[in-house]
């Protein structure tokens, strides 16, 4: 990554100075994203194996009902987020905000936008095949979380098949479509289909999701033209009151897991369901492209990025000032 240093922002680590929440300065570094990124050694990406992810992430085939596809929750109309609190899955009708009637999920569906990215550090070491997804972190790579939504229940298995069933079900789909017959032997080599191989198509897809070359991304390579005064007060700001000790890197994420105020949603409350993350910890959100994301925070409940909203789930930032 290319630092944001001295030379190029004084403003900024003048800003840094005493309101630093770290003792670590380097921690703390954002900057610019790498414009290639890292595959996994055992899933290296091609254009035939990406094909059939996109066709595989946007069919309902892959779950118990087929009526749910990955894009349900993550639409590219909706920045591949949703603009609703918590996802709905089985049984749902409508997309995004308008979506009614589907199986509660517990959380606020995340971009799939730049995940090839996930638990980059400040100095741009990531291990693609050992990295965190998820809130909580709980799934270790694109390929390790891709078959999660399809085994669960809510989100696209339905009650028709169990956990243990519904990987067979969906093989043995794919291996009764011609199509995809042919879509797999242009992508592994061979017609042979598993779920290995359907988790590796899905993961090359996500992986070409990528937005590097942001304004922020230009001018942290050195372009002062790419941001505006307004935008540069913006990230002095963010700098200044210590966003960036949780919200660092080159994703503005240190991916760790970290404990705010963010309450259950209501509506899983009130359908008994609740959600205490890792010891009530959850992990740092990527502000990247957060405007297309709308609503907030893994419980969802805060519609919009201004001020208020932010502080209410940061109060911590207002103790510490
Ligand atoms: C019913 C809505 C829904 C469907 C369908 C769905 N997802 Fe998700 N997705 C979510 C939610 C909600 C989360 C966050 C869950 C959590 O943190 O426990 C998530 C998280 C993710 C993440 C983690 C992102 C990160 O930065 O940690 C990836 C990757 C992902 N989904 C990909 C997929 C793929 C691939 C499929 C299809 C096989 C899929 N999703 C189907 C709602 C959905
Ligand atoms: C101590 C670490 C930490 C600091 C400091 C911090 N955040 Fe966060 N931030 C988090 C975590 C953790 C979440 C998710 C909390 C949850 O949903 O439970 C979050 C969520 C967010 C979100 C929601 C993003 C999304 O996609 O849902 C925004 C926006 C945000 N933070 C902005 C800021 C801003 C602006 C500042 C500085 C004023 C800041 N944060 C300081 C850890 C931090």
């Amino acid at each position: 990554m290319k630092k944001l240093s001295a030379v190029m922002l004084p403003l900024i680590l003048a800003a840094c100075g005493g309101a630093s929440p770290s003792d670590d300065p380097t921690s703390e570094q954002v900057g610019s994203l790498p414009l290639t990124i890292i595959e996994p050694a055992n899933n290296p990406s091609s254009a035939e194996k990406v094909a059939l992810g996109k066709q595989l992430f946007w069919d309902p085939i892959l779950s118990g009902n087929q009526d749910v596809a990955c894009a349900t929750c993550h639409h590219p109309d909706n920045g591949y987020a949703e603009h609703i609190d918590v996802s709905m899955g089985v049984g749902g009708v409508g997309l995004s905000e308008a979506r009614i009637s589907g199986a509660l999920v517990k959380r606020n569906s995340p971009t799939i936008v730049n995940t090839a990215y996930n638990g980059i550090d400040e100095n741009s070491n990531y291990d693609p095949s050992a990295t965190v997804m998820f809130w909580d972190n709980r799934a270790t790579s694109l390929e390790d979380q891709a078959l999660d939504p399809i085994r669960s229940k809510e989100e696209m298995r339905g009650d028709q098949f169990t956990e243990a069933e519904i990987l067979d079900e969906v093989v043995s789909r794919l291996n009764a479509n011609g199509d995809y017959m042919t879509l797999f032997t242009e992508a592994f080599g061979d017609s042979t289909i598993n779920d290995e191989r359907i988790a590796q198509a899905l993961a090359a897809f996500e992986r070409s999701l990528i937005s590097a070359n942001s304004p922020f991304d230009r001018y942290a390579r050195g372009d002062e033209s790419a941001l505006t005064q307004q935008q540069v007060r913006g990230l002095n700001a963010f700098i200044d009151a210590g966003c960036n000790a949780c919200h660092s890197g080159p994703m503005f994420s240190d991916y760790a897991l970290h404990q705010l105020t963010v309450e259950t949603n209501p509506k899983l409350t009130n359908a008994g369901i609740d959600d205490n993350g890792v010891d009530g910890k959850f992990r740092t959100p990527s502000l990247r492209n957060v405007a297309l994301t709308a609503p907030y925070m893994h419980n969802g409940t805060e519609r919009t990025l201004h001020g208020e909203d932010t502080k209410r789930c940061h109060c911590f930032l207002q103790r510490r000032r």
